[in-house]
């Protein structure tokens, strides 16, 4: 089975979530792709959706799908994004896509957080995949030194300014033991936006595709 095989039967099978009259926030990414084609089919039922990215909203117009300002909603009754990794904890890697701020927001909104993954997203230990940071644009030599002097190696992304008109720096290097800790001392630095680290607010449900079929994983919290 392909990789896109296996991201289309985790997209798909987050449709069981999706009941009458909720608004459903959508994540980014080529899995949320497959979520968002299997979601038209259910347009007419779902109250809105809550965009991630200039990307999904684009799709989701291409669809007939309704969109809801996220300024005009309390919450979203459920989030549905793909991730870079996730640990035991269905804490997260996210930001590949560099849609991370936009992201964090809906998952601090949602009631309820599935992740949608092919097999190979499963990790022991957070960090082979480089976190993403999104900076300002003026903070970039500075954030680069402070994450310089937390253990990992920031390389400046090319040639990306995200929706919201920053930048992106990946850490690589990283073995990240403690997730929670490292997202808050992330997100103290002084012009950082966001930190694609996902440990405060990690997924309730992790739906993993393998080819024997899509397996449940809840969060033990
Ligand atoms: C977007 O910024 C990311 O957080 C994506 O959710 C993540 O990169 C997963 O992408 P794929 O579904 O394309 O692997």
């Amino acid at each position: 089975m392909t990789k896109n095989e296996l991201k289309k039967m985790a997209g798909y099978a987050a449709l069981e979530y999706i009941k009458h009259n909720m608004i459903v926030g959508v994540g980014s990414g080529s899995t949320v792709n497959y979520f968002i084609d299997i979601l038209s089919t259910q347009k007419k039922l779902i109250k809105g959706t809550v965009s991630s990215s200039i990307a999904s909203t684009n799709k989701l117009i291409s669809l007939n799908i309704p969109i809801i300002d996220s300024n005009n909603v309390d919450n979203v009754d459920v989030y549905i994004d793909g991730t870079d990794e996730f640990n035991p904890d269905l804490m997260m890697i996210k930001g590949g896509g560099a849609a991370l701020t936009c992201e964090k927001v809906i998952a601090a909104m949602s009631k309820k957080f599935i992740a949608i993954a092919d097999k190979s997203k499963k990790v022991t230990i957070l960090g082979n995949f480089p976190l993403p940071v999104e900076v300002i644009p003026m903070a970039r030599s500075f954030v680069s030194r402070q994450l310089t002097k937390l253990g990992g190696i920031p390389k400046y992304r090319e040639n990306v300014v995200t929706d919201n008109g920053n930048i992106i720096l990946d850490i690589h290097n990283l073995n990240i033991i403690n997730p929670i800790d490292l997202e808050n001392k992330i997100n103290s630095i002084s012009g950082v936006v966001t930190v694609g680290l996902f440990a405060n607010r990690a997924a309730d449900v992790v739906l993993l595709a393998s080819p024997t079929g899509v397996e449940k994983l809840l969060s033990k919290k």
